[in-house]
């Protein structure tokens, strides 16, 4: 009798030493320490990200049908032909389905492709499972809690199926990034005068920037745009929302030509409420706000909806890839989509880097311009980070797929001064070069042609041959009103990147109406037409204790081609 017994844990033994340890990391981040071990019967809800079929084929077609001139330009694809590139491969499904179910646990699919699946086990099971040692880290700063291990393996036959495991051992921001920043600009509040003589005298004088100003400035159309099956999205996670009468005061004040009984529609992601109560919208109301009341008062007749997105504890990354897939999982996605969240790269892990660069990369394949802001942290560095060679510069800024052709699109900040009567570069600006993400075809020439000027060809402090951003820029001053009152004090790449996501809206529309497709992802179309854009040359983003980078002629890591210039976009965009 004791013959086969032995001879079974024999087996067993061979069993587990199949095992490949997929991450691991020697100690928690700094700012975490572990408190002890999670108790056994907690449970945890793991996404395994399963290998995706083609995404390189996916990343030639989005290409192709983004670049202005190619014969398949404009020719998005269908969800379907979206899940059939990431979809995994029927062995990879059938393999990591069978190797749950003789561990007991069963998984659902939780995107449309069946590329990310979810799993519900108690840490005593998910440690054996995984040869895990799930703990208890506490933030030093916020005393919140996270569940996370240092290590964990999966069978070594299923190393080609399983891209990775979250949440495991990545950990959330220490400094709690995310929600979208925004700075108090009252001590350099300005009297600045534009000298554009188009520009009527109360916006010459006044200090922030209104709807109007923004038409007279930038030569936007203030008529309603034509009825057209045309949606802009604006993204708020972490349940926080946007306010209708807040909307409504703006209107009111702001567009009285406009019925302030314009609203916007809601989508809901992982619960995110939209409950209106008053003050109740959250840490990021000073960008929310705008968010909404630029859009819907400046992309004039373009339908806005807001998608809400509720709050995954200490992973906030995670609900912007349930965003992503919510948007993918509808037969018609906005065509236009807003996000001005974000931080900077080195708060991002690898792993979800990618995995949002795929899951952006399938909604440029559907037909989405996804516009993101560059943040307020300069050349990069948060302000207390003094002390940061190699630059940080902002995510998802940097964002691109796997094989590196950008699928968002980023806006960097422009101000008026006291000091300069010309739209100039403003100094919170985030831009620069990625440490993650290789510099897309697209954007050669335009950056080798910075990096020549500026004699930058080589450096420590950044990687020349990265994604550089931003692509552009506008005014980061914009008044707006938050809880009934009028305020004018801030300013933030946020509605830099507000601005541009209803010019896009309006030029959308403008194309869908004429019976056109979409703009979709936009980088392409941007730097065939670099004067479209009023080019800044003067101003530069101090970050990391540095003086950061010039505002040159041409396209610069400060403000990208610069600030958009309407007709001549409308040009370039009615052309294909
Ligand atoms: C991946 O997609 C490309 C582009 O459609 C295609 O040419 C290629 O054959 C596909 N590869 C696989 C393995 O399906
Ligand atoms: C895991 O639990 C969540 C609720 O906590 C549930 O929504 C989800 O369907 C469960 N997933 C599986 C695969 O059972
Ligand atoms: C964290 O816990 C310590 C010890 O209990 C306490 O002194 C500190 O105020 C807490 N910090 C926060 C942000 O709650
Ligand atoms: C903005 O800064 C000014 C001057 O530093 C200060 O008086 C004001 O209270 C600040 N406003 C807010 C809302 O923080
Ligand atoms: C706005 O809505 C209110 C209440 O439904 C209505 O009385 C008013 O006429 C509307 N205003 C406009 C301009 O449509
Ligand atoms: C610079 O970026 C490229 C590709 O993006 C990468 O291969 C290289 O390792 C990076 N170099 C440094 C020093 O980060
Ligand atoms: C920016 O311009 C200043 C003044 O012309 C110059 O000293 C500095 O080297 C430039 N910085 C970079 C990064 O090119």
């Amino acid at each position: 009798m004791l013959k086969p017994i032995a001879v079974i844990f024999l087996l067993h033994s061979a069993v587990r030493c199949q095992f490949l340890i997929l991450e691991k990391r020697g100690d928690p981040p700094a700012g975490f320490s572990r408190i002890g071990p999670t108790p056994v019967d907690q449970v945890l809800n793991l996404r395994l990200a399963l290998t995706q079929g083609n995404i390189t084929g996916l990343q030639d077609t989005i290409y192709e049908i983004s670049t202005p001139g190619n014969p398949r330009y404009g020719q998005y694809l269908t969800q379907d032909e979206v899940n059939h590139f990431v979809a995994p491969s029927e062995g990879t499904t059938s393999l990591v389905t069978s190797w749950l179910d003789s561990n007991g646990l069963t998984s659902s699919p939780i995107t449309p492709a069946g590329d990310w699946i979810s799993v519900n086990l108690t840490v005593s099971k998910a440690n054996e499972v995984l040869g895990a040692d799930f703990s208890t880290f506490q933030n030093e700063d916020t005393n919140q809690t996270v569940v996370r291990t240092l290590a964990y393996s999966i069978p070594t036959s299923l190393k080609a199926d399983i891209s990775w495991i979250h949440p495991t051992v990545n950990f959330p921001s220490a400094r709690g990034l995310g929600s979208p920043s925004v700075q108090n600009i009252t001590s350099r509040a300005t009297s600045a005068t534009p000298p554009i003589s188009s520009i009527s005298a109360d916006c010459r004088e006044s200090s922030s920037w209104t709807p109007v100003c923004f038409q007279e400035l930038y030569g936007i159309l203030s008529a309603p745009a034509k009825p057209a099956a045309n949606v802009l999205a604006v993204s708020g996670f972490e349940n926080n929302f946007a306010n209708e009468r807040d909307l409504a005061t703006f209107l009111e004040t702001f567009r009285p030509d406009m019925s302030p009984n314009t609203t916007f529609e809601l989508i809901s992601v992982d619960g995110g409420i939209n409950n209106q109560l008053p003050a109740g919208s959250g840490i990021a109301a000073l960008c929310l706000a705008p968010d909404i009341q630029y859009t819907v008062g400046l992309a004039t007749g373009v339908s806005v909806t807001f998608i809400s997105t509720g709050t995954i504890p200490n992973d906030f990354y995670t609900e912007m890839l349930d965003q992503a897939h919510n948007l993918l999982s509808m037969t018609n996605p906005p065509q236009t989509v807003l996000n001005t969240w974000g931080s900077l790269e080195s708060q991002v892990s690898p792993q979800i880097a990618i995995s949002l660069c795929n899951v952006y990369a399938q909604l440029a394949a559907r037909g989405v311009s996804y516009i993101v802001e560059t943040g307020l942290w300069g050349a990069g560095g948060i302000p207390f980070d003094t002390d940061c060679v190699p630059f940080d510069p902002p995510f998802p800024a940097t964002l691109m797929p796997l094989d590196f052709r950008s699928s968002v699109t980023a806006v960097g900040a422009t101000e008026f001064t006291t000091d300069e009567t010309q739209e100039t570069a403003s100094s919170m600006s985030g831009g620069g070069f990625s440490n993650f993400f290789q510099r897309p075809k697209y954007q050669d020439a335009a950056v080798d042609g910075y990096l020549r000027l500026t004699g930058n060809t080589e450096s420590t402090a950044f990687n020349v041959s990265s994604r550089a951003v931003p692509d552009v820029s506008a005014i980061s001053q914009v008044e707006f009103i938050l809880d009934g009152e009028d305020i004018n004090f801030f300013g933030s790449t946020a509605y830099s990147a507000e601005i541009f996501a209803s010019i896009v809206a309006l030029l959308t529309n403008e194309r869908i109406a004429a019976g056109k497709p979409a703009l979709g992802f936009l980088n392409p179309l941007l730097y065939q037409n670099p004067s479209a854009f009023n080019d800044m040359q003067v101003g530069n983003n101090p970050g990391c204790n540095t003086d950061g980078f010039n505002a040159t002629a041409g396209w610069d890591p400060v403000t990208g081609f610069g600030s958009p210039i309407y007709p001549k976009l409308q040009e370039a965009c009615n052309k294909f």
